[in-house]
């Protein structure tokens, strides 16, 4: 079907910042089809209102009758790496729905990324009505995730996801502050299929190998949501983010430390992460700083030691999916200021917590 020109629908693309009343009725359209929480979600009105101009490049397509918006589709090209990008915000008023205005609008989007050289673009989709638009449009599921990907070569997101790790494996990496900049980058990072079931307990990441992913756009929140309760860090080879490591202050100043790095770049990577999420605990004034393994990850434990953390006799749980995730607890004592004051606390009793 396509929408008729007697419909009166007029399209517009609209680059990021755009003015208040366009974000104020763009918000109101996506809440009475995404939900209220959209009402109360300040990080789209940010970055509708420009907050991420310098690290990626949002594109919102719109196509509208008076009095409002009946259709649009949300593009978002990385800033450090144009290669790839996310579509979110995918929606159609239900009146004007089955007249071909999704699938205009995302042709739309596709051709405005692969003209600013886009390879890959990514979406999440649970619902079954969008996934087979979008896979006439040449997505394809990723396995294990609700991840779609569309490559402009055609090629599967296989092919494409073995490749894209090659550039940069021998180049030096570097562990930065995380931010922005790794929105779509955090994607592909997130999708591999790793061997330990938990990535990153304080983001709750575990690998697609146990778990199916069903973020994809929502992922990145995950890691800035992080922020307000402690730090991220990304490490970098060239235009790649290849790790991540976090901190996540607890009750009593504890900070659990976790993080993961994709298998094709060295150990050394993850040492540096974590070494990098210790300091800052310790900077911070953690009182305790520790860090989990699932039960059956003997190579976590391996590393864990290795960076001289002591395991103890505590378990955590994590409820998942109707699964009880184990977990056992390390301390580290070697921090400058939390040592002491957690062997101290620790003799209290203080850190009693699930
Ligand atoms: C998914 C959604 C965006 C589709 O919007 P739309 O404007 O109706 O889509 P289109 O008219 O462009 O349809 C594209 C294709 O899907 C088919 N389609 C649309 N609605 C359908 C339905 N209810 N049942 C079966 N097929 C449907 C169309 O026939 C068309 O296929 P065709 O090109 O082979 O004819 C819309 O249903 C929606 O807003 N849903 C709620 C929000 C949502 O879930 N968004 C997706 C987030 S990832």
């Amino acid at each position: 079907m396509s929408y008729m020109a007697e419909d009166n629908i007029s399209f517009s693309v609209n680059v990021v910042p755009l003015k208040k009343p366009t974000v104020d009725k763009l918000i109101c359209f996506w809440s009475s089809i995404f939900g209220e929480e959209y009402l109360s979600n300040q990080a789209t009105r940010a970055i509708l209102s420009g907050k991420e101009n310098s690290f990626n490049k949002d594109f919102v397509f719109i196509a509208e009758k008076s009095p409002g918006i009946v259709s649009t589709a949300h593009l978002t090209i990385s800033g450090l790496d144009r290669r790839i990008g996310g579509l979110g915000e995918v929606a159609t008023l239900s009146e004007y729905r089955g007249k071909g205005l999704a699938k205009l609008l995302c042709c739309k989007a596709i051709s405005e990324f692969e003209r600013r050289g886009g390879k890959c673009l990514f979406l999440g989709t649970n619902n079954p009505v969008a996934a087979r638009l979008y896979s006439a449009l040449g997505y394809r599921y990723i396995p294990g995730t609700r991840v779609m990907l569309r490559t402009t070569q055609g090629e599967s997101p296989e092919e494409f996801l073995g490749t894209y790790w090659n550039c940069g494996r021998k180049e030096k990496i570097r562990i930065v502050r995380g931010n922005a900049t790794f929105r779509i980058q955090i994607i592909p990072l997130a999708i591999w299929p790793y061997d330990g079931i938990v990535l990153d307990a304080n983001a709750g990441l575990f690998s697609i190998r146990w778990f199916t992913q069903k973020s994809c756009m929502g992922l990145y929140p995950k890691y800035e949501n992080l922020d307000k309760e402690g730090a991220w860090f990304a490490a970098v080879v060239n235009r790649l983010l290849v790790g991540i490591s976090s901190v996540r202050f607890c009750a009593n100043m504890a900070a659990r430390i976790d993080g993961f790095c994709h298998p094709f770049f060295s150990k050394h990577a993850l040492v540096s992460l974590y070494r990098h999420a210790i300091c800052y605990a310790d900077k911070k004034g953690a009182a305790r700083i520790y860090a989990v393994r699932e039960r059956n990850d003997s190579e976590k434990n391996r590393f864990l030691l290795k960076l001289g953390f002591v395991p103890t006799e505590e378990k955590m749980k994590i409820e998942m999916e109707n699964n009880t995730i184990e977990l056992i607890v390390y301390d580290y004592h070697g921090a400058k200021n939390s040592g002491r004051t957690a062997l101290k606390m620790r003799r209290q009793n203080v850190f009693k917590e699930t």
